[in-house]
């Protein structure tokens, strides 16, 4: 007797269970509301960046504490996959901070804006990230680079440091002369900035990995005290800078690069520079990785779009299987308890090679066409 209700009580408790599960999946996003994990916990990747891989997409993103501390790196790079996009599980933290003081990534150092791609030569998956060395606020400014043989890691921390020391930008040909850097006289404080820094290399903070369909990739990050990003490419086992890249869009201080292709042309979606708090998204588009890339102002439209509804670019996902299906990802930035930053996920419309962006309180993949 006593046995068959032990055994009734594990069915009813099961069965609640699942139904709790069941009352929490997802079938739409709702942009800047609390989003929970398999667990129950609000999803902890900002900055983030997702990849697909044998039918999962994986989000990589900085994970945040509660509290003033809580943009320092104290925990790391977390992990979560997912079928649908909507309901995510959580996979733990790919990449975990050091207790080794001697360590560029110890506990208490800064790891923003995460992303991961797979290197089909080598099968490894390589993180980068933008770093700051403990105690040094935001001077160190260098790309980290981690890597792992299984996509959900442990990824482990190879190096940190500025790009590409010593090497002149790449300009296509036509360039005019008054856009060539001249360090023996620079012509502005940008151009100060980037000579100054050609020693030990470039600054590097906000960034993003964009793997181009030759396989190539590139890392796009802010540069030259973030007046200028730079796109700089990537050697084949994705690990460390050619020496080749460009200065784009010079003096005009853009942050939260997101990268993107269709069609043929490339696409890159930021921010402006005002450190947590939103500005308006501004958009470019290109033919050739290298330029030119032509500024299209802001692609958001709407009530709220002056502040890009509150967010700050982070990533471009297409979406598998679906023409034209892109979503931009953003990040809500709560300061004061980062763990509590909401993700503004919003669908791209394409008006011929043009892009928009508009506010919707909820929506689903059906929405692609
Ligand atoms: C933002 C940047 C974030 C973070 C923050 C620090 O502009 O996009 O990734 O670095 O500044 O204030």
């Amino acid at each position: 007797m006593k046995k068959f209700f032990n055994t009734l009580t594990c069915l009813l408790l099961l069965i609640s269970l699942k139904s709790v599960a069941q009352s929490e999946k997802y079938t739409a996003f709702e942009p800047g509301k609390i989003w929970k994990d398999d667990k129950g916990v609000h999803i902890n990747a900002h900055g983030g960046g997702i990849i697909f891989h044998k039918g999962l997409y994986y989000w990589f993103g900085e994970h945040k504490i509660a509290g003033p501390r809580g943009n320092s790196a104290q925990v790391g790079v977390h992990a979560y996959s997912s079928k649908d996009l909507y309901n995510w599980k959580d996979e733990g933290i790919a990449l975990q901070v050091s207790e080794d003081p001697a360590s560029d990534i110890v506990k208490g150092s800064i790891i923003e804006r995460p992303k991961v791609v797979y290197n089909k030569k080598t099968k490894k998956f390589v993180m980068w990230f933008h770093l700051e060395l403990k105690g040094k606020g935001y001077a160190a400014a260098h790309a980290g680079v981690a890597t792992a043989d299984k996509i959900n890691g442990p990824y482990k921390f190879i190096k940190s440091y500025r790009p590409n020391a010593g090497k002149m930008p790449f300009y296509p040909a036509g360039t005019p002369a008054d856009k060539i850097v001249n360090c023996e006289k620079p012509a502005n404080t940008y151009d100060g900035y980037f000579c100054r820094d050609l020693p030990g290399g470039q600054m590097a903070r906000d960034m993003t990995v964009f793997i181009d369909d030759d396989g190539k990739a590139y890392h796009v990050f802010s540069a030259e005290e973030n007046y200028t990003l730079n796109i700089a490419e990537l050697s084949d086992d994705y690990t460390s800078h050619t020496g080749k890249f460009i200065r784009m869009y010079v003096g005009f201080q853009t942050e939260a690069p997101a990268v993107f292709k269709r069609n043929g042309k490339y696409y890159m979606i930021g921010s402006g520079c005002t450190g947590w708090d939103p500005n308006p998204a501004r958009w470019f588009i290109a033919d050739n990785i290298w330029g030119k890339w032509e500024y299209k102002g802001n692609p958001t439209i709407g009530e709220g779009s002056k502040l890009t509804y509150g967010g700050q670019s982070t990533h471009v996902l297409p979406v598998q299987g679906k023409k034209d299906a892109f979503i931009f990802m953003a990040d809500k930035w709560t300061p004061k308890n980062p763990i509590d930053g909401r993700y503004l996920w919003l669908p791209i419309t394409f008006k011929g090679d043009d892009i928009e962006i508009s506010w919707k309180d909820s929506w689903d993949l059906k929405s692609f066409k």
